[in-house]
């Protein structure tokens, strides 16, 4: 593991789109303490998603300070790493520190308008060969242009210099220095659609189109880096703030997905697969994104990723919305009872759809419904609806990247992995092996892995990729023809909900 004689431990603060969580590592990677905080969600209207700025900072804090305590205060800290809900936007008043609108959350489709507006007039082309990604509202530029536009004010104070732009974790980053650094690594400007991936700087033809200043953005720096120290008042003791990665590279990097042709895929609120593909970004052809994997010393690695807006949400859309189940847990025994002869279909798009489709105005259905249809119907669909949608992904990456060559195979985390049921479906589904860590909380790992590489708390990543651990891993046992009839169902549901 690590340097040996360093019994400090390493803070990560991982504040997602659901709950906010600090969870301290020590020198094995082993967890040494953790908190965790529910906040709430605001659905101002139709299609819109929103935080309270102060739910996030507070949270985190509370969080972390909860877990400092448990392991004896902050002498005990090396250093602390941010991962983070990705493309959630934020604009602040550099005077006061305030935030003059909620976060509008990556989920939130109310720029799709405007999305197809700079579609039509034939933006996509130059913003995808900047910034490998596409013209959705899931990024962060057009709820930035959203808020200058839609806030009283706003764009006056943006002109006058006064306005600040961030992530998730330059708002941390802003709040734990008390304003003296506004800062963000490479990854997370690899998802605000203003980001030039290949030049590594802000673009400015894209910020006129946007008609963003560029005085509201951070400084962006490596994924293990310094982004100054927390103010001493918020711990007891000023602790270095050393590595900063949105959580999906996050969890790459937990998951030692250090080789170009390795592939993760992260079960939270939604899936995400990336697959890294070394120091050349590959452009897609298949409408998946190009994005910063991590960048160590000024060298980036890139990946193509396959995002998915609906995974977990599914399973908690049939306890929640349905109240189908009084836990997520129960979901894979319920899907178990479920009856071969009625197959049902749910195409989760209930905020649109992802890659490979990108329809932001698609909403959710079921197909196949009969009299027959009943509860483990729909848990299994919802299940079920996560592997298929795994399979497009992958489908697409291997049409992309042909270059690896290396067969790869699937590491899965997040919490809907804890499912043996989703899993061997996953694997059945794919025709391919899919890998489960011992150590589930790879995006903390990610995060605390880059803050105490920049102080050789960890060790390189070769070194540490020798020590990632398999759980348990699920092999295909599904017989080819019955899986390509599943597969071709789902393809069916799928042309019946896209639009065009
Ligand atoms: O791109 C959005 C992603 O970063 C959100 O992740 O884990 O908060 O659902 P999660």
């Amino acid at each position: 593991a690590a340097k040996a004689g360093d019994n400090r431990l390493i803070l990560a603060l991982d504040q997602g789109t659901t709950s906010s969580r600090a969870i301290i590592f020590d020198a094995n990677t082993r967890v040494a303490a953790l908190a965790q905080k529910e906040f709430p969600q605001h659905f101002p209207q139709s299609g819109w998603v929103e935080h309270d700025p102060e739910d996030l900072w507070q949270s985190s804090l509370e969080t972390a300070r909860e877990a400092v305590a448990k392991v004896g205060g902050a002498g005990r800290i090396a250093a602390i790493g941010i991962t983070n809900q990705r493309e959630t936007t934020l604009v602040w008043d550099r005077r006061t520190g305030e935030a003059v609108a909620n976060a509008i959350v990556w989920q939130d489709r109310r720029t799709s308008a405007l999305c197809s507006r700079l579609k039509e007039e034939g933006h996509e082309e130059l913003f995808t060969s900047r910034t490998g990604l596409l013209l959705d509202p899931y990024f962060s530029g057009t709820k930035i242009a959203w808020i200058l536009d839609n806030v009283e004010g706003a764009r006056e104070k943006a002109e006058a210099g006064h306005l600040a732009f961030g992530t998730v974790d330059s708002w941390l980053i802003w709040r734990l220095t008390g304003g003296r650094v506004h800062a963000t690594d490479a990854t997370n400007a690899s998802r605000t659609l203003v980001y030039d991936i290949h030049k590594g700087d802000w673009d400015d033809d894209l910020l006129g189109i946007l008609a963003i200043p560029r005085s509201m953005l951070p400084e962006v720096k490596n994924s293990a880096d310094d982004f100054g120290a927390s103010d001493t008042e918020i711990f007891g003791a000023p602790i270095p703030i050393s590595g900063v990665a949105g959580d999906q590279q996050a969890a790459t990097v937990g998951q030692a997905c250090f080789e170009a042709g390795m592939l993760k895929s992260t079960y939270g609120t939604g899936c995400f697969a990336l697959l890294n593909t070394g120091t050349a970004p590959v452009r897609s052809t298949n409408r998946l994104l190009t994005t910063i994997a991590y960048k160590l010393n000024g060298k980036p690695a890139y990946a193509l990723e396959g995002s998915i807006f609906v995974a977990g949400a599914a399973v908690q859309w049939l306890r929640d919305g349905l109240g189908m189940i009084g836990q997520a847990a129960e979901s894979s025994a319920l899907a178990a009872q479920a009856d071969d002869a009625h197959r049902v279909y749910l195409v989760p798009a209930f905020t649109g759809l992802g890659a490979p489709y990108w329809d932001a105005d698609a909403r959710g259905a079921m197909y196949g419904l009969t009299r027959a249809s009943g509860p483990a119907d729909f848990a299994r669909a919802a299940l079920e609806s996560v592997g298929y949608q795994t399979r497009d992904l992958l489908e697409a990456m291997h049409s992309d990247w042909s270059a690896g060559g290396k067969e790869t195979v699937l590491r899965v985390d997040g919490g809907m992995v804890a499912s043996d049921w989703a899993m061997q479906f996953l694997a059945d589904i794919l025709g391919a092996p899919v890998d489960r860590p011992v150590v589930a909380e790879t995006t903390a790992l990610g995060a605390a892995y880059l803050a105490g590489l920049r102080h050789d708390y960890y060790p390189e990543p070769v070194e540490m990729a020798a020590q990632w651990a398999l759980e348990r891993r699920f092999e295909p046992r599904m017989e080819p023809d019955f899986r390509d009839r599943l597969y071709a169902g789902w393809r069916d549901a799928i042309r019946r909900t896209v639009s065009g």
